[in-house]
């Protein structure tokens, strides 16, 4: 498995100053520690499974949370990044125009016509973000939250079988803390 290190470095770059003023919740830290660790999770689902593009695949990974979550827009990712990028990103990105309960199948749905790379991502997302949750989350909020990664891990299992492993088992110790 290979990667374009310099494709890496400018997308870490481009994320860290997009996510410049934004820290991960609960942990404090600054965000852009929580796309580098989803990197690193494709890069290892990259490993086991060479057809991945893994320069496609870290650099969507480092940048999926740009468009949603900041002021990015798609098409600055097009300049920047090219097409396979952008629109990886996009896939993974929720439509603000839709009603909130829809924007999760909706987003699902695209990742599915995307590339298996951009599958990765949603993947590795949901298993970094999986962590025990915060105190103050009512049980309902909680079971919600591991009713959600059960769908995304059943959309999106054929993405990768190590992750999609690797998300069965960070859900069941959520579930037990839960
Ligand atoms: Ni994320």
């Amino acid at each position: 498995m290979s990667w374009d290190p310099d494709a890496f470095a400018r997308a870490l770059d481009f994320a860290a100053h997009a996510h410049r003023d934004q820290k991960v919740q609960g942990s404090g830290l600054p965000y852009v520690t929580h796309v580098v660790k989803v990197a690193q999770e494709v890069l290892r689902a990259c490993a086991a499974d060479p057809k991945l593009d893994a320069t496609l695949a870290v650099c969507c990974a480092l940048l999926h949370d740009t468009v949603e979550d900041t002021q990015v827009s798609v098409h600055a990712l097009v300049e920047l990044f090219g097409d396979r990028v952008a629109f990886g990103v996009q896939a993974l990105s929720k439509d603000p125009s839709l009603p909130k309960e829809q924007r999760m199948a909706d987003s699902l749905r695209r990742i599915r016509q995307a590339p298996k790379e951009v599958w990765t991502v949603k993947l590795a997302d949901r298993i970094t973000n999986l962590e025990p949750p915060p105190p103050d989350w009512t049980i309902e909020k909680r079971r919600a939250y591991a009713a959600e990664a059960q769908v995304i891990l059943d959309a999106l299992r054929d993405g990768s079988t190590w992750l999609a492993e690797r998300l069965q088992a960070r859900l069941q110790r959520y579930q037990r803390a839960c």
